[in-house]
């Protein structure tokens, strides 16, 4: 019976490997590749969320391709998409998971058979409806954490650098790069890191894709989960503590803001009046204030208390990623897909754009002030960071190449050194005086046992075959 199976199905798949053949076997986008697409894709690639800007709900988003061009082409070897599956591009697909030989062998004769769609092009054949609810068991996966490095938290004693990556926080010695530990148990990628005023909670944000928002808190001591806090009904891509340590903020794709209590971890308010996703959420230091950045393009400022908008600053011609107070309280500077750094005169009745450069070729993933407040530093996909002056807006230092899909960027307590993070894992450490590299800190762990960690300072060879086109995902 076993023999039979075995010999049946390799029959079927070496049928599949040689497509083309008199024999090769039909392969229907509908019956065959729509339930792979539907079981493995399309939690992080539906309509409303297509990360890397594909969408697998209709043939024609499949046709259409993500931000790295086309997925399918004449032959299966240069279909981007079969390059993903097979990993040739990086991240490898799907994320989390994998498919069988057998699955990717139905692609590649699909697409030697010229890829065409058995059903209308545009007809939905998996809605957004069809993502798993958030009761779905989340299934525990055996790959290994992805090299990512999405959020950075800088420890105020300097003793240690969180780095927000797939499902796991990593806590290195910023000044060594030695690996202090993991936390693990994340639902998803890591968007947010932030400490707790106070320095004891480190709390990291993210959530299951379309489903739900959830910040998991960790005590910095002992390393232990505190507890983790659930809401919204999608990513939280930004949080904020309150200046007193009893509240957290969170920013969602689900287009709202809400404040959570930290200590109970129950919702305290949900701020509603952004029109798309929120990226960016900030506290102003008398916890008065929050600003919030939005797909809307918009700047909101919203009295805590009340948890009603005060004012709106507008001039983004695009996307708002990120947003950040300066250490007074009286700008705010703002970033974002239009490729813009703006700051902004604030006060608590209302605000006016004081600076607007465009500042990098592509758009800015993220802004951060020093806690000095004399700089500013902002990443973006255009590969390159900047390091401003904050109180003239003029560049100090525009360093260029440091890799695709920056995202995060962070100072160093005294204000002297920068981290950045990004989708290639790579971490560095950047003199915020001089714009040259400190280290760099590269920790891509492995499936078990996890490697060593690496020597001080080391500066050690990718690991991961990185011959890739691939672009930054979409956020
Ligand atoms: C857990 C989430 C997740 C799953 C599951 C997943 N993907 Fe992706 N996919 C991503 C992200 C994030 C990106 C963007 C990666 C980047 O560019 O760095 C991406 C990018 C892609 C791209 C490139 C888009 C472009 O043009 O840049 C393709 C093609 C793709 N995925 C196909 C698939 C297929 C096919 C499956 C199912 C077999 C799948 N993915 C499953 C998250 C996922």
């Amino acid at each position: 019976m076993k023999m039979r199976f075995v010999t049946i199905s390799a029959a079927v798949a070496a049928v599949l490997l040689l497509p083309g053949t008199a024999h090769a076997q039909n392969v229907s986008f509908s019956k065959d590749l729509v339930p792979i697409l539907r079981e493995q894709c399309v939690k992080c690639h539906s309509t409303r969320q297509p990360s890397g800007g594909f969408a697998v709900s209709t043939f024609a988003a499949i046709e259409k391709g993500g931000k790295g061009g086309k997925a399918l082409a004449p032959k299966p070897d240069d279909s981007r998409l079969i390059k993903y599956l097979e990993g040739t591009l990086q991240p490898k697909m799907p994320i989390g998971g994998s498919l069988t030989k057998e699955q990717i062998a139905k692609f590649r004769a699909w697409i030697t058979q010229g890829g065409k769609s058995d059903v209308d092009v545009g007809l939905v054949v998996i809605p957004d409806s069809a993502i798993p609810a958030v009761k779905t068991p989340v299934i525990a996966v055996k790959v290994p954490v992805l090299p990512e490095a999405l959020a950075l938290a800088w420890s105020k004693d300097n003793k240690f650098l969180a780095i927000g990556t797939y499902k796991t926080v990593l806590i290195v010695d910023p000044s060594t790069g030695q690996r202090i530990g993991e936390l693990k148990g994340h639902a998803d990628k890591i968007h947010d890191l932030q400490l707790s005023p106070d320095g004891k909670i480190l709390a990291a944000a993210g959530g299951p894709p379309a489903q739900q928002g959830e910040i998991k808190l960790w005590d910095t001591t002992t390393w232990k989960e505190i507890r983790t806090i659930v809401g919204h009904t999608d990513y939280i891509y930004s949080i904020s503590w309150s200046p007193d340590n009893k509240r957290i903020a969170t920013a969602s794709y689900d287009k709202t803001i809400k404040v959570f209590d930290a200590t109970t971890g129950s919702e305290v308010s949900t701020l509603k009046d952004h029109a798309d996703a929120v990226y960016a959420v900030a506290f102003d230091p008398t916890g008065n204030l929050l600003a919030s950045g939005s797909a809307d393009r918009s700047v909101k400022v919203w009295d805590v208390k009340s948890g009603k908008r005060i004012y709106t600053l507008a001039g983004h011609t695009d996307t708002v990623y990120s947003l950040a107070w300066n250490p007074k309280g009286n700008q705010i500077t703002s970033v974002g897909a239009d490729k813009t750094v703006r700051t902004w005169n604030v006060n608590p009745q209302s605000g006016n754009q004081a600076r607007n450069v465009t500042a990098h070729d592509k758009a800015v993933e993220e802004v951060a002030y020093s806690p000095d407040g004399n700089a500013m530093a902002t990443v973006s996909d255009d590969k390159s960071v900047k390091i401003w002056n904050a109180a003239n807006g003029s560049t100090t230092h525009h360093i260029k190449d440091l890799g695709d899909g920056l995202q995060s960027v962070v100072f160093s307590p005294d204000s002297k050194l920068i981290a950045i993070g990004g989708y290639d894992g790579t971490v560095r450490i950047i003199n915020a005086a001089d714009g040259k590299t400190v280290s760099t800190i590269i920790e891509m762990p492995k499936a078990a046992p996890a490697p060593a960690a690496k020597p001080p300072a080391a500066v050690p060879a990718k690991p991961t075959p990185a011959k890739t086109d691939a672009k930054p995902r979409s956020r």
